[in-house]
């Protein structure tokens, strides 16, 4: 059972869920939580709070040598987001390339006179498909990447499941859906529309759907994989208790179950809860950039095998999701 636990990019959105969802989830559990923006530690877990840069080589070492020991998991998800490492190249490749291997260098060193591998949960992504593929993707769908985040991302899963296969860390490596809808400000994500399209209406502000050029716009048709925040926080913590042995024996890539939707969709739910007055807050100017990575992610997926380790899928579509997040708000 883990009972030491470091998240790096603890300071973001999922980092910052997922710690509180562990405090309340795992029982006497210790959390060492690393971001470069200081991370908010949960009041009711015992937590250390490190404000780090990972891209610093020794900086990953310092997270291996707190008080709390070594960590028996590590849950790497602090990156640069997709439009982020689309305009910078340079600082994408610094940030989702050179410091996993940092950490996961230090993971192995560290974890070297543990009883197991350190169990190294990843954030991936969706982004690692791309140009020409099938119309469902199975786990046998090679990832040609057409982004720069998607190609670090992929990167990053190749040093993962080589270092699983030499047994320095027990990896699992997680592509992740578009999250919808994140709460909080908007990310430098392509697909941060796909959030701020339902939130920002329905907080009364105007938000820009980047594709498309009107409410009639056939490219409103345009599928997206999704889940929600509450499915994808389940999803991680049921990661770190799956054992090693139910891995396909080659990869420990994992594409986590979501469900398809396209914007159109989404804006009907969006009037459906919050009414006309909140639809006609969202502007229409197309983004070429935005609307190229969006069209070469796929959308349809086959479960049977993220299904079968025993993740869980939401259920429902669109319409849970967006009433969920008004009454949230309400409440808040
Ligand atoms: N949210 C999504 O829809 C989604 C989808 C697919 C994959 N992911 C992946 O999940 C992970 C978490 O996503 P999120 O939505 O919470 O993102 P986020 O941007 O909210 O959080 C990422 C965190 O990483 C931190 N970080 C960046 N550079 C760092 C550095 N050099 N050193 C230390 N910390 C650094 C940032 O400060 C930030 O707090 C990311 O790796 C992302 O690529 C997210």
């Amino acid at each position: 059972m883990s009972k030491t636990i470091l998240i790096t990019g603890a300071g973001g959105y999922l980092g910052s869920l997922l710690a509180n969802a562990l405090a309340t989830s795992v029982s006497e559990v210790r959390l060492i939580l690393a971001d470069v923006t200081p991370p908010a530690a949960p009041s009711n877990a015992q937590a250390i709070a490190i404000k780090t840069d990972l891209t610093i080589p020794k900086e990953a070492h310092t997270l291996f040598q707190t008080e709390f020991g070594v960590p028996d998991t590590i849950y790497c998800l602090h990156g640069i987001m997709s439009r982020g490492s689309e305009d910078n190249f340079d600082f994408g490749l610094k940030v989702n390339v050179d410091s996993v291997r940092f950490l996961l260098q230090a993971a192995r060193e560290h974890g070297s006179r543990a009883t197991a591998p350190i169990k190294f949960i990843f954030a991936s992504s969706l982004a690692v498909y791309g140009g020409s593929l099938p119309e469902i993707i199975t786990p046998s769908t090679i990832a040609t990447p057409q982004g720069a985040y998607g190609m670090s991302k992929l990167a990053s899963e190749l040093f993962i499941n080589e270092f699983s296969r030499r047994g320095f860390i027990d990896g699992r490596i997680l592509r992740l859906p578009t999250i919808v809808v994140r709460a909080g400000a908007p990310a430098a994500a392509t697909s941060a529309f796909m959030s701020s399209i339902i939130r920002e209406p329905l907080r009364g502000l105007e938000s820009v759907c980047p594709i498309g050029n009107s409410l009639d716009s056939p490219e409103l048709d345009l599928s997206v994989w999704v889940a929600s925040p509450e499915t994808t926080i389940k999803n991680l913590i049921i990661a770190k208790d799956i054992p090693a042995d139910r891995f396909a024996s080659h990869s420990r890539v994992v594409y986590l179950p979501g469900f398809t939707a396209t914007i159109r969709e989404e804006l009907e739910a969006l009037e459906t809860v919050g009414g006309k007055e909140a639809l006609d807050l969202v502007k229409f100017k197309d983004d070429p950039v935005d609307r190229r990575l969006v069209l070469s992610w796929p959308a349809h997926f086959d479960l049977s095998y993220p299904l079968s380790l025993g993740f869980i899928q939401d259920v429902g579509g669109m319409l849970p999701i967006v009433q969920k997040l008004k009454k949230d708000m309400e409440h808040s």
